[in-house]
């Protein structure tokens, strides 16, 4: 089948394309990454256009309009590309017997909630970014509501990292510059590895040459357990000194403050953490929980492999 990726040069799009090396993946399909310079997702022709030429079978969107606090003042074009961008590929794979692979976010809900949100949850986005996700969110569901078709499956995450800029590296480098720092610990929420996440796409959606027949739907993918900005920014210091990297700082030079005493342009969910549920017994319905090899490794065994391999490079 044809497989065509959007977003090949982000943080999920770098990840994709590391996943769908492996032969498994490879064998009997023609997959293509397209990045901004191939198709700039604010102008749906160019969308329209790949897609028709294309004619992918399995459409894998991971670009969006990621810039948080930008988005507050640069709402058309975060809405272009988190909304109405995925309101074009939603409806080709709708009318073409396609299927979709879509990320949302946890930004989507308003963080008053006690306890993990599950996909029931109503969402209350508070930034324009995360109105813009939840627009993207409800234009795939009407697309395949109103022509059903194909299958669509909304991965909702959060905090991602990978390969490229995100709050890990932005710690790691301040932890190198200065001797002390102050982090949040007032918000809640899952970090979540690039990697795993492409793997867990990858496996839900590609069975060999064709999509994998799942439950349309949004699912919320993040790993085990939970943190706060705080406990992630100690664990990625102490997993950098015990990697040997060069610090300023120590884990006890971290002090934690409300989220209050850093006011950004967009607010973000005092609690975003993520219940993964659904997503378990479609992965076990499938029969993927056993094949999937990090299906079940905490957040804090993934972060502190990814330091680890951050120090060697
Ligand atoms: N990062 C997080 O913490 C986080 C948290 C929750 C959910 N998510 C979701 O997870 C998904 C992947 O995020 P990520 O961290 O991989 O994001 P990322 O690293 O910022 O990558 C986003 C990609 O989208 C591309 N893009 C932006 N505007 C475009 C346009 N007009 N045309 C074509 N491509 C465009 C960017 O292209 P350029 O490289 O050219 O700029 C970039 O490669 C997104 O759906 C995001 O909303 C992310």
């Amino acid at each position: 089948m044809n497989i065509l990726v959007f977003g090949k040069d982000g943080q999920l799009g770098k990840a994709f394309q590391e996943q769908l090396q492996h032969s498994s993946f490879q064998m009997g399909n023609m997959i293509r990454f397209v990045g901004r310079n191939e198709c700039d997702l604010s102008d749906t022709s160019q969308i329209t256009n790949l897609l028709n030429t294309f004619q992918p079978r399995l459409l894998i969107n991971a670009a969006a309009y990621t810039a948080v606090d930008k988005a507050e003042t640069e709402s058309d074009l975060a809405f272009a590309i988190n909304a109405t961008a995925p309101e074009v590929m939603a409806q080709y794979a709708a009318s073409h017997e396609a299927t979709l692979l879509h990320f949302s976010t946890d930004y989507v809900f308003d963080g008053f909630k006690q306890g993990s949100y599950t996909e029931l949850d109503r969402t209350n986005p508070l930034s324009v970014y995360g109105k813009s996700k939840e627009a993207g969110e409800r234009a795939i569901q009407h697309a395949f509501f109103d022509d059903s078709q194909g299958q669509y499956a909304i991965l909702r995450t959060s905090w991602v990292y990978g390969d490229g800029g995100n709050f890990i590296r932005t710690i790691l480098q301040l932890a190198k510059e200065r001797t002390s720092l102050q982090v949040i610990d007032d918000q809640y929420g899952v970090p979540t590895s690039a990697t795993w996440l492409a793997e867990v796409g990858c496996y839900l959606t590609i069975d060999g040459e064709k999509p994998k027949q799942f439950t349309s739907g949004v699912y919320h993918a993040v790993p085990l357990g939970e943190t706060n900005w705080y406990g992630l920014a100690s664990l990625v210091v102490q997993s950098a000194l015990d990697a040997c990297q060069q610090l300023q700082v120590s884990p006890t030079a971290i002090s934690p403050i409300p989220a209050s005493g850093y006011p950004l342009p967009a607010p973000r969910p005092m609690n975003s953490c993520l219940s993964t549920n659904k997503l378990q017994i479609e992965l076990e319905r499938l029969g993927l929980v056993s094949k999937l090899p990090h299906w079940n490794t905490p957040w804090d065994e993934q972060v502190t492999a990814y330091v680890k391999q951050l120090s060697k490079n």
